[in-house]
């Protein structure tokens, strides 16, 4: 019989679950033995009791050694890899190019991984997008997060002691995580102004209630898989030159802006910060690849000339339980397409699979990957 297994995260900060009571009681349902390790769900309000009675056996780490799937969130580290059992499967987050001794790992001790960064962006896996479900609570954390910090109410308000205008707020890069910002700045009762280099963007962004920054776009910024492609230093300058003008004047500036395997674009320089007024805020989601703001740093906050900066690392991890609720069932549903009666079997040419699967029996399968090593 199968079994799967759920540690406890051990990366600091890392809050969220790999399972939940819920998709417990799917696994147990479709013939699996689930085995949780104690306190796993604890930081994410989700207790040993509520797996226990989803049918789970709460035991201790050295149960990884002996299960044939384990499923986490935050990559797994070298020795958590050689502590599985030869032939068996892990399903996580990898980051795969900044862990590449985890890979490594995962070839030597003939370990295979889904990895959750590389299900594809296709229709039918949506129910599977974890990149999309978490990126989606890190845009909404992040406007409450600036709302709290400002000095300054978001919506319009009229008032005997006279009206309090609009904030306003600029978000660069409107992917899953900058829409939901906007929907959620939006509701809060900013004026939102939206930059973006994917011309399909525009519609969406209008849909939501933002204004599009129009750019000179003389080549699209689509590149493959729905993803933005790297632009040019002359373009991303003049792209600078224009949205500056709109964050000389926002009161809150999100950037979310990314490129697939690259460094994050620089779209805020320190003399774009500089034209910003003491009190308003920047949010740099992009923080942990490199940056959209040169003056964001991983967790911490700067201020310069009265700008706050702030590069929170794990925006997911603030919202525990619900992170956890949507990564779980990501990750049941993806499972699903790897078992076949209770054990585990692996069709490459499945159109999920096959591109999922960092490593297997010892290669690694993604290109890009490779090419690293
Ligand atoms: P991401 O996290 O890689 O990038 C965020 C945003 O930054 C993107 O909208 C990108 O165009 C933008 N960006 C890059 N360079 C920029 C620059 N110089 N200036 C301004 N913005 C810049 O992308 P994310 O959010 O993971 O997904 C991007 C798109 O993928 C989605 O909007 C959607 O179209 C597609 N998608 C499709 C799915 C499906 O069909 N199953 C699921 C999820 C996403």
């Amino acid at each position: 019989m199968t079994t799967l297994y759920v540690p406890k995260e051990s990366q600091a900060g890392e809050t969220r679950v790999a399972a939940t009571p819920e998709t417990v009681k799917r696994f147990v349902s479709a013939g699996l033995t689930v085995q949780v390790e104690a306190g796993a769900g604890a930081e994410a309000y989700l207790g040993d009791e509520g797996y226990r009675k989803a049918g789970a056996e709460i035991v201790s780490p050295e149960a990884r050694g002996r299960a044939d799937v384990v499923l986490s969130v935050a990559p797994p580290t070298p020795d958590q890899i050689r502590a599985m059992a030869s032939g068996s499967l892990a399903v996580s987050f990898f980051n795969p190019s900044q862990n590449l001794d985890t890979v490594r790992a995962l070839c030597d001790h003939g370990v295979s991984a889904l990895a959750m960064e590389l299900i594809p962006r296709i229709t039918r896996a949506q129910s599977m997008d974890a990149l999309s479900s978490q990126a989606s609570l890190a845009g909404y954390k992040a406007v409450l997060i600036t709302a709290a910090a400002l000095p300054s109410y978001f919506p319009l308000l009229m008032t005997a002691a006279g009206t309090i205008k609009p904030a306003r707020v600029v978000i660069m890069g409107a992917g899953v995580a900058g829409l939901q910002a906007i929907a959620t700045a939006k509701r809060l009762g900013a004026i939102v102004e939206v930059s973006d280099i994917r011309p399909v963007v525009k519609e969406q962004v209008e849909s939501l209630g933002g204004r599009f920054i129009e750019l000179p776009m003389e080549e699209t910024g689509e590149g493959q898989g729905g993803y933005a492609k790297e632009m040019g230093e002359d373009f991303l300058r003049r792209q600078r030159e224009i949205v500056s003008e709109h964050v000389a004047g926002a009161d809150v500036v999100i950037t979310t802006a990314q490129i697939p395997g690259r460094k994050a674009p620089v779209l805020v320089p320190q003399e774009m910060v500089e034209r910003m007024r003491p009190g308003s805020v920047i949010l740099d989601m992009a923080v942990t690849t490199g940056g959209n703001c040169t003056l964001s740093e991983v967790g911490r906050e700067v201020v310069h000339q009265g700008v706050r900066i702030l590069g929170p690392e794990n925006l997911p991890a603030t919202m525990p339980r619900d992170a956890s609720v949507l990564y779980a069932r990501n990750l049941q549903v993806l499972l699903d397409e790897v078992l076949v009666e209770g054990r585990i079997e692996y069709d490459l040419d499945n159109d999920v699979v096959g591109p999922s699967l960092l490593v297997h029996e010892g290669t690694v399968r993604h290109e890009p990957t490779a090419a690293l090593l």
